[in-house]
């Protein structure tokens, strides 16, 4: 399978776990995550006051949205990637990042715009799970600001964004300014935007 500019590659171990053995192309698998994603997405609407910031909500979101195709959703990865720290950290990085979240919440260190694109940017940097990261690391950013912080989502255009094509470059390069540690390249894209 071909996959777009910052994307991981399974190992074999992880694509044993696919439970529609019978896929042959990326487009196929597209198909399938997608109509998990969605039913996903329902189980997300029905959670009314979720505590989105503890590992168990990550990994339980991860698990409703590609649950139903790969037998490791929900599960932290054990493999190296090219991105992301070493297996052996991610739960504590995790926890790190779910403390530091808190902390910008409740001293209203940055503007929560500014915090949900620095959590999402933080969960692709440590990369939890095999594959999945980015639309899973939106999709929670999008159920911080919404459910705990009350503001509007990220516009992601999140199918062009899974594409190759401007969009993904231009997220991919304001993600790897953000791993320098300068946001602002991530701020000016996905800024919010009056309707
Ligand atoms: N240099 C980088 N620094 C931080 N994050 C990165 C970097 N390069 C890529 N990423 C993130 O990793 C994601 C790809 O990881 P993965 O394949 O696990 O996610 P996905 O959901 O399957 O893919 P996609 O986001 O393309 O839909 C990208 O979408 C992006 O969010
Ligand atoms: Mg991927």
């Amino acid at each position: 399978m071909d996959y777009p500019e910052g994307a991981t590659p399974l190992d074999p171990n992880e694509s044993a776990g696919l439970k529609f053995p019978h896929i042959r192309t990326r487009g196929e698998l597209d198909q399938l995550e997608q109509v998990n994603i969605q039913d996903g997405l329902r189980w997300l609407a029905r959670q009314k006051n979720p505590d989105v910031l503890t590992e168990q909500f990550v990994r339980q979101l991860h698990q409703q949205l590609f649950g139903e195709v790969w037998e490791w959703a929900g599960t932290f990865r054990n493999t190296e990637k090219s991105i992301g720290i070493a297996p052996e950290q991610i739960a504590v990085a995790l926890r790190n990042l779910l403390d530091d979240v808190r902390y910008w919440i409740e001293h209203e260190v940055y503007t929560p715009r500014e915090i949900g694109l620095r959590f999402h940017h933080s969960l692709v940097k440590v990369h939890l799970f095999p594959n999945g990261n980015g639309r899973h690391a939106r999709i929670i950013a999008d159920a911080l600001l919404e459910k705990n912080l009350h503001e509007k989502p990220v516009d992601w255009s999140d199918r062009s964004l899974q594409n190759a094509g401007r969009h993904r470059s231009e997220y991919i390069a304001a993600l790897k300014r953000a791993d320098t540690g300068d946001y602002q390249a991530l701020l000016d894209k996905f800024s919010v935007k009056e309707l």
